[in-house]
């Protein structure tokens, strides 16, 4: 079978104010009427049925979560008691996706992205899955557009081969989020992707690079299928997850492994709404550069600015401003300069420090 795993724990604290500890990004409707959850799921309609589909977060957003699509069995919510990286939670998935078909294929997702061809995405996860039976990790790699400190780089290898008539690259090296530098010195050689962060392997594998590169998870993940359906999953997951190292699948095992494919996703429209200066990119902007998000404004001379508001009735006027973010609801503003968006994040750090 091919599974699918949903990966939505994260925090997303560069999209505050929207964005809440409790009411994360993946859950919030930016693109439309739907959740970048409720997209990611909507996505493999007629690729994989809903009973293959496992959701792993965290437990404060699970009951959302499942409001959001209730079309995915109770059963396939894994709960973590907090976040411990996307290594873990591949770990968790492989758990209950081996006792189910030891011979499956998984597509790992994540749940912050934007991808506006569907039907492409659906053509690269057939092709992908092929590649997978070769025993192969298979990365989607994304045409790099700057020198970005926020990604994972792929350097591009050998060709091997077409499947359903998309080529597929060995990977010659994984570099998780490289400084300026050597992101620069990637994007000037043109030999480089960016890792999309949606992996596609088969269980049986997954688990033996696992075994290889992370012992201690790997260990984890053996005394947790002891306990698999029985009443004793949560504590023992608790048990765990206190003891396990936090740790990313691209540091823990995309930089290790010698058996990493690309297939090169043209086409996909691809974003990762990770900052507020993705919504540039996400938007169309207006011809003076500005993306007004469900927001009643007026601008004099204003350009390159962002602006979104939870209040549609409320008026935003802006006058002589440039590069400029502006967010606005009910109990918070942000304005920030388009230029230090990434800084963010470290207001809400102030603001978890008390
Ligand atoms: N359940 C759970 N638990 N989910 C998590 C956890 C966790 O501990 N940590 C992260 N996630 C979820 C996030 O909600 C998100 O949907 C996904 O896993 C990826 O995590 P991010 O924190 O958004 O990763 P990133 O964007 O910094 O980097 C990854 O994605 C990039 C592309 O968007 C990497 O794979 C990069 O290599 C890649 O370029
Ligand atoms: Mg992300």
């Amino acid at each position: 079978h091919y599974f699918a795993v949903i990966m939505a724990g994260g925090g997303g604290t560069r999209l505050w104010p929207l964005s809440r500890q409790h009411h994360p990004k993946h859950m919030i409707r930016l693109g439309g009427d739907q959740s970048f959850f409720q997209q990611t799921v909507e996505r493999l309609k007629g690729l994989i049925s809903t009973k293959h589909i496992l959701v792993v977060t965290v437990k404060e957003q699970a009951s959302e979560l499942q409001l959001q699509c209730p079309e995915i069995p109770a059963e396939n919510y894994l709960l973590e008691p907090f976040p411990k990286g996307t290594a873990s939670v591949v770990g968790l998935a492989s758990v209950a996706i081996y006792a189910r078909d030891p011979e499956a294929t998984m597509i790992v997702l994540p749940s912050d992205h934007v991808i506006k061809n569907v039907e492409a995405f659906q053509h690269l996860a057939k092709s992908a899955y092929r590649l997978a039976q070769e025993k192969r990790l298979v990365t989607l790699g994304i045409k790099p557009t700057r020198a970005s400190t926020g990604y994972g780089y792929i350097q591009r290898g050998e060709f091997l081969g077409y499947y359903e008539n998309l080529p597929a690259f060995r990977v010659v090296k994984f570099t998780e989020k490289p400084d300026r530098e050597t992101a620069q010195h990637f994007i000037e050689s043109g030999n480089y992707d960016w890792n999309s962060g949606i992996f596609i392997w088969r269980v049986d594998q997954i688990r033996q690079e696992i075994q290889t590169s992370m012992p201690e998870l790997y260990d984890a993940m053996e005394r947790l299928s002891l306990v698999w359906n029985t009443g004793h999953w949560i504590k023992a997951v608790q048990q765990e997850w206190a003891n396990l190292k936090t740790e990313t699948i691209d540091y823990g095992i995309m930089e290790k492994t010698s058996r990493a494919v690309v297939l090169p996703a043209e086409g996909l429209g691809w974003n990762d709404v990770g900052a507020w200066d993705s919504f540039f990119e996400v938007f169309e902007p207006d011809e003076s550069g500005n993306v007004l998000h469900q927001s009643k404004h007026l601008g004099l001379s204003t350009n390159n600015t962002l602006v979104v508001s939870e209040k549609p009735e409320r008026v935003i006027v802006t006058i002589g401003v440039n590069d400029l973010i502006i967010v606005d609801t009910s109990d918070a503003l942000l304005v920030c300069s388009k230029e230090q968006v990434q800084r963010v994040k470290e207001i809400v750090a102030l603001f978890r420090e008390g």
